[in-house]
Order: C-alpha cells, then sequence, then structure tokens
C-alpha cells in the first residue's frame, strides 16, 4: 500500500463547482506541462490528454517533449520510463498505486536468479517492467516492436524474454525462434474466455475478432488480427467490417469509437461473468480529480536514482535506436 502522505494531494478534496476540464487546461498552460494518456485510460482522460497512445509512442513523446512537467495518465512502469528519457523534467503520476500485474510478475530477485542460469544469453525485456528489471535487460521492447526487435538479432542468437509468457510465445511462434520465456502474465488479457468469446461469434457472424498478443493463445488462435493498442486501433480504422469483438482492455474502445461512430466494438468478455476483468484496475485508478490535484501540487513524482536510470535505460535507448533504425 502507498501511503496517502507518498501518493501526494491527490485524494485533497477539490471545490464541486470546478470545471475539472477546464481548470486542468489553465494549469498545463501557467506550468508548461503536458499530459501524456494511454489508450487504457478513461474516456474522460484520454480526451484531456495531450498526446495519446500506445507504450512504444508515448516512451517516444516523452523523449522529445519540450514540456517542464509531464503528467503521466498510465501507470507506474510508464512514467518510470518517461522519467528514465527526461531526468530533468518533473514527471508526475497521478495515483502511485497504478501499478501493474503484469510487471509485478517478474521481480527482481527471482528473474535475476533464473537469468543466471543462462549466461551468454541475451535478455530481453517488455517495456512493462520495472527499472530493476530493465537493468538487468539487454533491449527493451513494447508490443508495437517485439517481433522486429526479436529479428533483428542473428538468428543463432540465444534470448530470454520477459516478463509476458503470452507474449514470449506468440513471438516465438513468428519469428520461429527458441526464446527461453519468463511465466508472467497480465491479469487483464488472460481472463478472456474462449467460451464466452466463440458464444459472442455465433451471435455476431459478422464481427471480426481482434487481439492484443498478452492474451491466451487459445484466444490469439481465433482473432482476425493481432496486435498492439496502436495496431488494433489502426486495423478498425483501415478495415471494412463494421463490427469487432475486442480482447484487450476495455479503454482502447473510447478512440475506435471516435474514429468510427458507425461501427460497432463488444467488449470481448472475461472468464468471470460477475467481474469487469476486462478493464484494468490499475488503469482505471486515473481520474480528473487526481489529474487535477497531481497538476495543481505537482505531486506525486516519480524519482530514480542516478545509478539505476544509468543501467535502466541503456536497454530501453537500444529499443529507440533499433526502432529508429527500422523505421518503426
Ligand atoms: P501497448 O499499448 O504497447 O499495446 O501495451 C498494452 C499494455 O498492456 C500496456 O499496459
Ligand atoms: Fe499492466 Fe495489464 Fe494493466 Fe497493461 S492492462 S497496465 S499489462 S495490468
Amino acid at each position: 500500500m502507498v501511503s496517502l502522505i507518498k501518493n501526494g494531494f491527490v485524494n485533497m478534496p477539490v471545490d464541486k463547482s470546478l470545471d475539472l476540464v477546464v481548470e486542468i487546461e489553465k494549469l498545463k498552460k501557467e506550468k508548461n506541462a503536458i499530459i501524456l494518456g494511454h489508450f487504457y485510460q478513461l474516456p474522460e482522460i484520454q480526451d484531456i490528454s495531450d498526446f495519446i497512445g500506445d507504450s512504444l509512442a508515448l516512451s517516444q513523446k516523452a523523449a522529445s517533449t519540450d514540456a517542464d512537467i509531464i503528467v503521466f495518465a498510465g501507470v507506474h512502469f510508464m512514467a518510470e520510463t518517461a522519467k528514465l528519457l527526461s531526468p530533468s523534467k518533473k514527471v508526475i503520476l497521478p495515483d502511485l498505486e497504478a501499478g501493474c500485474s503484469l510487471a509485478d510478475s517478474c521481480p527482481a530477485d527471482k528473474f535475476e536468479e533464473f537469468k543466471n542460469k543462462y549466461p551468454g544469453y541475451t535478455v530481453i525485456s517488455y517495456i512493462n517492467t520495472t527499472n530493476e528489471i530493465k537493468a538487468l535487460s539487454d533491449i527493451i521492447c513494447t508490443s508495437s516492436n517485439a517481433v522486429e526487435i526479436v529479428n533483428n538479432l542473428p538468428s543463432n542468437e540465444k534470448v530470454i524474454f520477459a516478463p509476458d509468457k503470452n507474449l514470449g510465445d506468440y513471438i516465438n511462434k513468428l519469428t520461429g525462434r527458441n526464446m527461453i520465456v519468463w511465466p508472467g502474465a497480465c491479469h487483464v488479457h488472460k481472463s478472456f474466455s474462449v467460451e464466452r468469446i466463440v458464444k459472442l461469434k455465433k451471435d455476431h457472424p459478422e464481427a471480426k475478432i481482434i487481439a492484443h498478443p498478452e492474451c491466451e493463445s487459445d484466444v490469439l488462435i481465433l482473432a482476425d488480427h493481432i496486435g498492439s493498442t496502436s495496431s488494433l486501433l489502426k486495423f478498425t480504422q483501415t478495415d471494412s467490417s463494421k463490427s469487432y469483438i475486442v480482447a484487450t482492455e476495455t479503454g482502447i474502445i473510447h478512440q475506435m469509437q471516435k474514429s468510427n461512430a458507425s461501427k460497432t466494438f463488444i467488449p470481448a468478455p472475461p472468464d468471470d461473468a460477475t467481474c469487469a476483468c476486462n478493464d484494468c484496475s490499475f488503469m482505471k485508478l486515473i481520474t480528473l480529480k487526481k489529474v487535477y490535484n497531481s497538476l495543481k501540487y505537482e505531486t506525486p513524482e516519480i524519482h530514480v536514482a542516478n545509478d539505476m536510470r544509468e543501467m535502466a535505460l541503456k536497454p530501453v535507448k537500444r529499443m529507440l535506436d533499433i526502432s529508429a533504425k527500422l523505421g518503426l
């Protein structure tokens, strides 16, 4: 649990008569701040973000902005990545409790033990990791560039992939590699029900199934298109179908619906019909009130110690260099 004090002033009461959208705009201008919003954020947070994107686009944006303050409407590892790339800027996460079950599924001490069993292996880690795991890695990747990053290595290179098992298995399948994969998972993406998706498809035979590669392989087998959040969005914008069953976190549907008002988007259902497990509870912690308070009080701030920054930044830079070289 993050203590109230550590979480800054995000839960301070706010005058109910304030129009938070207007106030946030004012504070942004006053403080030369920008808001980066991940596709899984609540619709109202996406709508006040200066830039909306997937993990790769957001880390690239964080590197390029000349704002003094970055408010990261996303989860902890994303804000940490922004801080790695912008050490002199103030990086704020509007709720320090916004973590990630996937990042948590790979503790650094256990991963180091695992890595030590495979001397000579190159470690590729998905960006959804703590700085400690990044520091133990050679190259970072995202779901947008993972296949290209792996393919960019010589075919005989021995590779460990962490932390997402489903993404690792999917890359192995696409590239024909035999990477050793850490058995981590995201609680949202592993929650989808094959039976309920099949039933939905029967009820909506015209709907195409689109899925994020963090989903289990039995869901991916059903998909007409597999890709990162930005790839799924692009597919719905360029494909001629009128409806889609969307197997990723529900937040992305806001952008899909905005750019395709006449199309229908059906969230893929989780196994447990009584829970909203296809919503990421961490992403959904970020509210307008918290964004307002975090901008007003400029807290909670993300800090990264210099030695950790040096170690964690190296593999992120390698990712950005390879992405630039490959034109991704
Ligand atoms: P992308 O936006 O890179 O596809 O990542 C999905 C995700 O799980 C972020 O937490
Ligand atoms: Fe982490 Fe999954 Fe939430 Fe993405 S959707 S932030 S991987 S828990």
